[in-house]
């Protein structure tokens, strides 16, 4: 019994290290080399370039930028026929050969310096803190810090042309609703919650005063 309770545990344990994303160490230094070419719209210090409509990466965890490189790669973000921008960014995710290289990539970025936030915007700074807090603290950590156990990304950071298009893809289901886009389709939910345009333009000048 107890010989089988092990063979069974030693098993699950298997299981789980084949089921890891990586079983490789990313390595940031070959991830640099491949990070050449999105120079261009993402900026060498990777804060994005806004007239480019390319965000900041910085301050994303490789998980999150992996996920995402695998979703411009496979056509789960960016297929949407009104999605200009994600089928733009997915020719350059196809630059990318294999998950070593993803990986790479991504161990690369998560290891550049926060950038300082971009510009600020006119808001009422007390409803979109209240408003962010009610409907998008839960999973995106207090301030838009973001929560990897909860897969979601920094908010703050991001610029507010980038903010305000990726929260209409999800409630228009421009992003989000691929069959295989389950944290996707969660987040086109959450992008019903602010229900008026102000208190979207309150939420964002919010994220950016972080
Ligand atoms: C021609 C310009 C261009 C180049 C080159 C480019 N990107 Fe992008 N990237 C974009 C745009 C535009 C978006 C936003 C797409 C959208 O609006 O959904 C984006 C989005 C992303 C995202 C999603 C960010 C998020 O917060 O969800 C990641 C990750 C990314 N790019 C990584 C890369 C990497 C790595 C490379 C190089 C291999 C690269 N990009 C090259 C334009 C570019
Ligand atoms: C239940 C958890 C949850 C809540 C609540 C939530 N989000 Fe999200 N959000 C996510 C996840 C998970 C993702 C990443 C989806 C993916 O991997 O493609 C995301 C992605 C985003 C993105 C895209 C970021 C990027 O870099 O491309 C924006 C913008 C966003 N959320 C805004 C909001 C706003 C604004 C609210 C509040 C109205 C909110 N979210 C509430 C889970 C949540």
């Amino acid at each position: 019994m107890i010989e089988m309770r092990r063979t069974l545990l030693r098993m699950a344990v298997l299981l789980v290290a084949i089921a890891a994303p990586t079983s490789w160490a990313a390595d940031s230094e070959i991830g640099k080399s491949l990070y050449a070419p999105c120079v261009a719209c993402h900026g060498a210090d990777a804060a994005g370039i806004a007239a480019m409509n390319a965000p900041a990466l910085t301050g994303q965890d490789a998980a999150y930028l992996e996920r995402q490189l695998k979703y411009f790669k496979s056509g789960v973000r960016g297929s949407d026929s009104r999605d200009l921008l994600g089928k733009q960014m997915q020719g350059m995710a196809a630059l990318l050969p294999d998950d070593a290289a993803v990986a790479n990539v991504a161990a690369y970025i998560s290891t550049l310096p926060q950038t300082t936030g971009p510009v600020a915007v006119d808001h009422d700074q007390r409803n979109g803190e209240v408003q962010y807090n009610a409907s998008c603290g839960a999973c995106h950590g207090p301030g838009g810090k973001g929560n990897s156990s909860m897969n979601a990304p920094r908010l703050a950071g991001l610029d507010a042309a980038y903010l305000r298009r990726q929260y209409e893809n999800f409630a228009e289901g421009i992003r989000g609703s691929h069959e295989d886009d389950r944290l996707g389709r969660q987040m086109q939910m959450m992008a019903t919650m602010l229900s008026t345009e102000k208190d979207v333009d309150d939420v964002i000048g919010f994220l950016l005063s972080q």
